[in-house]
């Protein structure tokens, strides 16, 4: 039996940072899918085609899963194995191939997508029938076991979908009936990289731990407002506290002026609002606007040198693809 999963990418819309210290974040499961194919084999042996992150005929036992080197390219799939392995052992060899991603570069959630893909194929094929938050719980601890930070909100985008109030470490996992939501997302053709901006404004923040922790604070009092305004589609209000997250994530020195450009071009083409999305240091940037507005914001970000990506909100999360 050949099975076909895909899982959505995601887009923090608001929280980033403070959720990694306990407050609320609202994070959407977006349009742009992972897939991957996968197959029992009758040998004990892993096989991994993966060409986008350059691993061709990756072979190895299932007994030597996690061991030895694991190329950087393999690690998400090996270590979800592993992880899966341990808690439920099976008698046969697996192949898995990605069938089709979106690009890494646009930090979209590609990890965590292949990690929820990879945990809900293994369940199909070796019939063990998990929750979400079971899936949940595996994909993060994969995550942690590969790049040992991170709230985990990508991977409850992947495996839930939709738009969601989360609280690190999947505490609450929640879904907000959002009413429709006209977001123009824009990247900044830098790649960032979230663990080490993480561990960046960690560090900062010892210098003056009281006020990064009201920092914190006071982005985390902005969520449960925006989860009100989203719910009653007030797309004004949610631009005003994306404008206040957005002053906010700049006092924590993770904005780059090419990010700023992107989103005062978008407010002053008449956007309701606009802050980064994720980490800061480069990545996607997003404002909320009119339809009759959408054109000039799309224009106003490719002004200012940004790359306009087309993307839906509240995808739904990881799924069979061939039933
Ligand atoms: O850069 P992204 O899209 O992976 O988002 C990172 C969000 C942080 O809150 C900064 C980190 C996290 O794991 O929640």
């Amino acid at each position: 039996m050949e099975i076909i999963v895909s899982a959505p990418g995601k887009l923090m819309l608001m929280g980033e940072h403070a959720v990694v210290y306990g407050y609320p974040s609202i994070v959407t499961a977006i349009d742009q899918r992972l897939k991957l194919r996968a197959r029992v084999l009758e040998k004990k042996v892993f096989e991994l085609y993966a060409p986008d992150v350059e691993i061709i005929n990756y072979s190895k036992s299932i007994l030597a899963v996690g061991k030895c080197e694991v190329p950087k390219g393999a690690k998400f799939v090996e270590l979800a194995l592993v992880n899966f392995l341990n808690k439920y052992p099976v008698k046969e060899g697996v192949r898995i191939e990605t069938v089709s991603a979106f690009k890494a570069m646009f930090g979209f959630g590609s990890s965590s997508a292949i990690v929820a893909c990879t945990i809900k194929a293994l369940c199909v094929l070796f019939g063990v029938k998990l929750s979400n938050k079971e899936l949940f719980n595996l994909a993060y601890q994969t995550v942690l076991d590969v790049q040992g930070v991170g709230s985990g909100f990508d991977i409850a985008a992947a495996i839930y979908g939709g738009t969601l109030y989360y609280v690190y470490p999947g505490k609450i996992i929640r879904p907000i009936n959002t009413k429709a939501l006209g977001i123009v997302v824009g990247y900044s053709g830098v790649k960032a990289d979230t663990a080490i901006i993480v561990k960046r404004v960690a560090e900062e923040s010892k210098s003056f731990p009281i006020v990064y922790k009201s920092i914190y604070a006071e982005i985390g009092q902005l969520i449960p407002l925006a989860r009100k305004a989203l719910v009653s589609g007030k797309v004004k209000e949610i631009g005003q506290l994306m404008n206040i997250n957005q002053g906010y994530l700049e006092s924590l020195g993770v904005g780059t002026s090419k990010l700023s450009q992107m989103i005062y071009a978008c407010r002053e083409a008449g956007a309701w609002g606009a802050k980064i999305s994720g980490a800061g240091g480069g990545d996607c940037m997003f404002s909320v606007c009119s339809d009759k507005d959408r054109l000039n914001v799309e224009q106003a970000i490719k002004k200012a040198g940004g790359e306009v990506i087309k993307v839906g909100i509240g995808a739904e999360g990881v799924r069979l693809e061939n039933d």
